[in-house]
Parts: structure tokens; sequence; C-alpha cells
């Protein structure tokens, strides 16, 4: 496995492996890899020919009261789970190497998909996230990039860039990968102390009450919603950012679910902000 710095690097690897007519896989990440970012790396290896992994925590997807400089970081760790897992190349840039210091370049949905859900607390959030996936997508022209249902917003938005930008990459969604009590795996996780772990629960519960709920024919979302937040008020440390159904592809809030909308929460536990989500 090769590890980059340099894009001219990457460029040069996939040069030579479009040459040998092999397709390429992509799974971008922000690192501190876990096995929810596993899944993703052992399905482009079952799918791909070579698959590169980027670890890089992205600043521009950063507001300047978020965590960036306290996001966790273990790039030794990350390089030996990429490996172990059978990726061709992790690409682990500086910032410098992804943005020169004029850079002033974005690129961002205009319609009301990126301010919705996470969008309404974080509104330069998916202008960064877009930005830095499609210099992903120019640097490494992957075949298929593979994301988690767990930033399901996140999947929506990159599937709407790759139609209006014409990536011709095909957009793979990978399901939530959870804790063996049902937590959704995050590197956020790592700032929960035990009295906070225990509390987050309410999360995945509020998504099992929610599926019963429509598994049960209840289309409402207004009884779906208010349900939830009922289960996860009755949790101490938990703080509501926004718990909200909305159509699956859109992002448009829905009064009444139908199958493929999506509902989704941010909840702080604490300091940390969390979310989970299922789609009906
Ligand atoms: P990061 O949070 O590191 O996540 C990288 C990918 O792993 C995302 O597609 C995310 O949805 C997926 N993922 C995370 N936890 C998961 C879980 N429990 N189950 C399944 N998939 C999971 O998302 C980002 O990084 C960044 O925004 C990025 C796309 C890399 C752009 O900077």
């Amino acid at each position: 496995m090769t590890v980059a710095t340099k894009i001219s690097e990457v460029r040069s690897a996939i040069k030579q492996w479009k040459a040998d007519g092999l397709t390429v896989g992509l799974v971008p990440t922000m690192g501190y890899l876990h096995e929810g970012h596993g899944s993703l790396i052992s399905t482009a290896v079952k799918q791909c020919d070579r698959v590169v992994v980027s670890v890089f925590v992205n600043p521009t997807q950063f507001a300047p009261n978020e965590d960036l400089e306290a996001y966790p970081r273990d790039f030794e760790r990350d390089k030996a789970l990429c490996e172990k897992l059978g990726a061709d190349l992790v690409f682990h840039p500086e910032v410098s190497e992804m943005y020169t210091e004029d850079a002033s370049t974005y690129v961002e949905i205009l319609s009301d998909m990126p301010k919705q859900l996470c969008g309404k607390t974080r509104p330069i959030h998916f202008r960064g996230v877009c930005t830095v996936v499609s210099k992903l997508f120019n640097i490494v022209q992957p075949d298929k990039a593979f994301f988690g249902e767990k930033d399901a917003q996140q999947l929506a938005i990159i599937r709407k860039m790759v139609i209006d930008m014409s990536y011709g990459i095909e957009i793979v969604g990978c399901p939530i990968i959870r804790e063996a009590d049902g937590l959704a795996k995050s590197s956020r996780n790592t700032y929960l102390n035990a009295e906070e772990r225990r509390a987050a629960l309410c999360l995945s519960k509020a998504v099992k009450l929610g599926r019963e709920l429509t598994a049960g024919g209840e289309t409402s979302s207004e009884i779906i919603l208010s349900q939830m937040k009922a289960l996860i008020e009755s949790e101490p440390l938990a703080r509501i950012d926004y718990v909200e159904a909305v159509d699956g592809i859109t992002m448009n809030p829905v009064e009444q679910v139908k199958s493929g909308d999506l509902i989704a929460m941010a909840v702080y536990i604490g300091k940390t902000r969390l979310i989970d989500n299922f789609t009906v």
C-alpha cells in the first residue's frame, strides 16, 4: 500500500492504473477510522480493482466555533487499518497541499438542500464538503466513490453535486455501522465520557422507536417526531438540535412520510453533537 501526501503522486498512480485498464474506487474520510469507515473501504475493495482512501481533516467544512483543532487524529492507526482492509493507496495531504493560501473557488449547491437539517446550524459546512469532495474527485478521478448513510444529508448532497456537475462517478451509499448497543459509530464518540456514552444511546433508541412507528403504518411526521423527541428529551444530558422528517432526495420537510423519506436527528450529548437517521 502506498501513502501519498502530494497530489502529483496520486495522479501518477492513477494514470498507471487507468493505463492498465483497472477500475478505481475512492473512500473520502477525515481519519480516526472505525468500523464505519472500514465497511466503506471493504465494500470499495470488493467492487473496484484499486482503492484510494483519503485521510484529510478538511478545514473548509468547519466553522470557526467548531472542533477542527480538537478533531481526533491518529494517522499511524488509520494507515494500518487501510492496509489490513486491502486499500491500495492512502492520500494524506497537508492542508497547504489541498488549499493554496489564496484558494477562493468553492463548489456550492444553491438550492435549499444544504440549508436543511445540519445546514441550519452549520451554514458553511456543505459548501466545504462539496468543495473538498470535488477536489478529491478531480485528483483521483474514481469510477465509484463510497459514502456512509450515517451522514445521509451529505450523501444526498454529493449525489446531487455529481448530477449537477456531470462527474460521471457512481456514488455508492453504505449502511450505518453501529456499536453492539446501537450507538452509530463516529470518530466524535471519543469525546464522550462514560456517563455521556450511556446517554448517547437515546439517539439510536429514538431511531428504533421511529422505525417501529413507521413499520406499524404511522405516516404523520408530527406524531412520529413528537414521540422520538419525547424519548430524547427524557435523557437529561441530551439537547436536541433537530429531529426532522424530510424527502430522501430533496431534503425538504414532509408532513406525511412515505417510503424513501429520511428521518434524521442531531443531538448534543454534553458538548458533543451526534447525528443518526433512518430511511422509511
Ligand atoms: P468522516 O466523518 O470521516 O466520514 C467518512 C465517511 O465515513 C462518510 O461517508 C461517512 O458517512 C462514513 N461513516 C462514518 N461513520 C459511519 C458509520 N457509523 N457507518 C457507516 N458509514 C460511516 O464525512 C466525512 O468524513 C467528510 O465530510 C468527508 C466526506 C470526508 C469530506 O471531508
